[in-house]
């Protein structure tokens, strides 16, 4: 491996400027608050060395501009040595995980469940590319991406981070990725951040945050295995996951962050927890100080109590439960990514080459996003051959998702939750705007469940169905005792108790207006084309009896466009399962499993001559 990480000057640099810290200024850059609980003047008072935007968490209009002055204020206090603080620039990390989403007007990709449909390696490149450009046009350094989870249960609500159940086709993303965002290490790269080590997309009842139990060698063959390809491609961080690996959290086990990662597998950039992560390593935050450290973290997430967290780790040193030595290994690791994404050379964000950049959500990015949306479609079915349609026939077009483009993006856009219509998703294209765009004799059902149509009045029906946005713990589909969700700290609020997103897998129960359009639309005696909008495979066995012909879009992101392109012909359908299409809710199939049954196995996807 030729990580930048190893050359011998860079480690001399590192070496230099370690001798003239002190403890506080260590400590400092081990420390990541969220922007909402720190100010520059705390940066160059604690000696901060990174901070972070939680999704949603957007400075001023939330426009490229408003990003790149709070990341310059942020810069200069970092930069601002006097005789107690040294000059080390800070660096700003957010979930650019799908595009730089949480800001106004940037092209937002489909989320990796589509993505792995599209099976294309080469084609996450030229997407993580144009991501780091639009979060360098922000002044931003660092996205907490790629999530290299392999998801093995469709009830977890991260599913759609996840490139697939399959561990193979996630290793082959993960390297084209983490190159595309951190390319020659120079002025179009960005520091890259793979998660969540480790097993986070194998929880039992697919439970966010929960306890994943498998031997070891399973662990390895299933969620260790995407890993050591982005550690070759030289990933620079990797985050800490907050699931459990037989009974023991993550963020506290030394054998996985320091005996595996680092020391087997030879990772050697630092290791950032996530929000919070240590605090559930004891209920004495004291203590899940030093065993979060102790453990092999290098960096802290700590999104409010960021100054209780400095004070211990301190008082940790004094007392001699946390060693210098490991304090150093940390903080050497935390200044050889920062020399080695060119940090120290770059100058202040405002007047950076790429801020403020005419390239953010522009038509050459757009372009790449709406070629993922045409590659990440299934046609799972296709009676009749309806599909293509003729952009001259008359099209009622239907279902709650077909003109919303916030629900077509899903969660981490705009707010962590996502968010709904069109408005906050500026200079994309909803589905129905797509088809619109094609066919003029085309009409939008008014009511969204077409009940305001008459027969012949129209040749054929699109309904565009699905879930509504969701993230995290939120999107869980839960049942019996484990309904509530802790999410992570509220800034300046309390722990919320939050609910999953639903009980069922099952589309009929849990947005039953869908079906319910669906058969109002087939009793015009029209075909019927569905299309779903989901973050998951669903069972959808109703929904696919009463359909002509049925569409996996995933969710496709900012460019709804790229459906109709594929509807109409001008593209055939590309898109193969990522993952396996179930009968039931349970128990969840995976590729590889014994008695495998699925409604449509893994790899599936029907084309136009097929
Ligand atoms: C969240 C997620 C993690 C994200 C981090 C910062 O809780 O688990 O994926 O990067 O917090 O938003």
């Amino acid at each position: 491996m030729n990580s930048p990480l190893q050359n011998t000057a860079l480690k001399n640099r590192v070496e230099t400027l370690l001798a003239q810290m002190t403890l506080d200024q260590k400590v400092g850059q081990m420390t990541q608050p969220e922007r909402m609980a720190c100010t520059p003047e705390d940066v160059k008072n604690y000696h901060l060395g990174s901070v972070l935007s939680g999704g949603g968490s957007c400075p001023g209009d939330n426009r490229p501009a408003a990003w790149v002055d709070m990341n310059d204020a942020y810069w200069q206090a970092s930069m601002e040595a006097d005789e107690n603080h040294l000059a080390i620039p800070l660096i700003y990390g957010v979930d650019a995980i799908h595009g730089h989403s949480n800001v106004l007007g940037a092209t937002v990709f489909p989320h990796n469940i589509g993505l792995g449909a599209a099976n294309d390696p080469e084609l996450m490149r030229r997407i993580a590319q144009a991501t780091a450009r639009e979060i360098l046009a922000t002044g931003v350094d660092w996205t907490f991406a790629p999530t290299i989870a392999v998801a093995r249960n469709n009830h977890w609500g991260r599913t759609y981070e996840s490139y697939s159940e399959d561990p193979a086709l996630v290793a082959s993303y993960a390297a084209p990725f983490v190159q595309g965002l951190q390319a020659d290490y120079g002025e179009q790269s960005v520091v890259a951040c793979v998660k969540h080590w480790v097993g986070d997309g194998g929880t039992s009842n697919g439970i966010d945050q929960g306890e994943t139990t498998l031997s070891e060698e399973e662990l390895r063959a299933i969620h260790i295995k995407p890993y050591p390809p982005a550690i070759e491609a030289g990933v620079l961080t990797v985050m800490a996951s907050f699931n459990s690996w037989n009974g023991d959290k993550c963020h506290g086990h030394k054998f996985l962050l320091t005996d595996v990662l680092k020391n087997e597998l030879g990772f050697d950039g630092y290791i950032i927890s996530d929000w919070d992560g240590i605090d559930y390593l004891s209920e004495d935050y004291f203590d899940a100080v030093s065993m979060g450290v102790n453990a092999g973290i290098d960096m802290f997430m700590v999104s409010e109590d960021w100054r209780d967290f400095i004070d211990h780790i301190k008082t940790h040193v004094n007392n001699g439960t946390i060693s210098m030595s490991r304090i150093d290994d940390a903080v050497r690791r935390i200044l050889a990514v920062k020399f080695a994404s060119g940090l120290f050379e770059k100058p202040r964000p405002a007047s950076r080459a790429l801020s403020n950049d005419a390239s953010f959500g522009g038509d050459e990015h757009r372009e790449i996003a709406r070629e993922a949306v045409r590659k990440s479609l299934v046609l799972l079915k296709n009676d009749g051959k309806t599909l293509p349609l003729d952009s001259a026939s008359k099209i009622l077009v239907a279902g709650k998702n077909a003109h919303n483009r916030g629900h077509q993006c899903g969660g981490f856009t705009v707010a962590w939750q996502g968010v709904t219509d069109n408005e906050l998703i500026e200079g994309g294209t909803s589905i129905w705007e797509g088809i619109k765009a094609v066919a003029s004799n085309a009409v939008l059902s008014e009511d969204g469940l077409g009940l305001d149509s008459k027969a012949g009045d129209h040749d054929v029906a699109i309904v565009v169905i699905g879930e509504r946005p969701y993230a995290e713990g939120m999107g869980d589909v839960r049942t019996g005792n484990n309904v509530i969700v802790e999410a992570g700290s509220q800034i300046k609020g309390l722990m919320k108790i939050l609910e999953p997103y639903g009980n069922t897998l099952e589309l009929a129960q849990s947005h039953p207006e869908d079906l319910q359009t669906i058969i109002n639309l087939a009793n015009l005696g029209i075909p019927v084309v569905t299309v779903l909008v989901s973050g998951r495979p669903l069972v959808v066995t109703q929904e696919l009896d009463a359909s002509d012909s049925f569409v996996a879009a995933w969710l496709p992101g900012s460019e709804g466009q790229g459906v109709a392109d594929v509807l109409f012909g001008d593209s055939d359908f590309h898109g193969k399962l990522s993952f396996s299409w179930p009968k039931d809710a349970n128990p969840n199939v995976n590729l590889g499993d014994a008695n495998y049954e699925a409604v449509f196995p893994y790899g599936f996807g029907m084309n136009y001559s097929a």
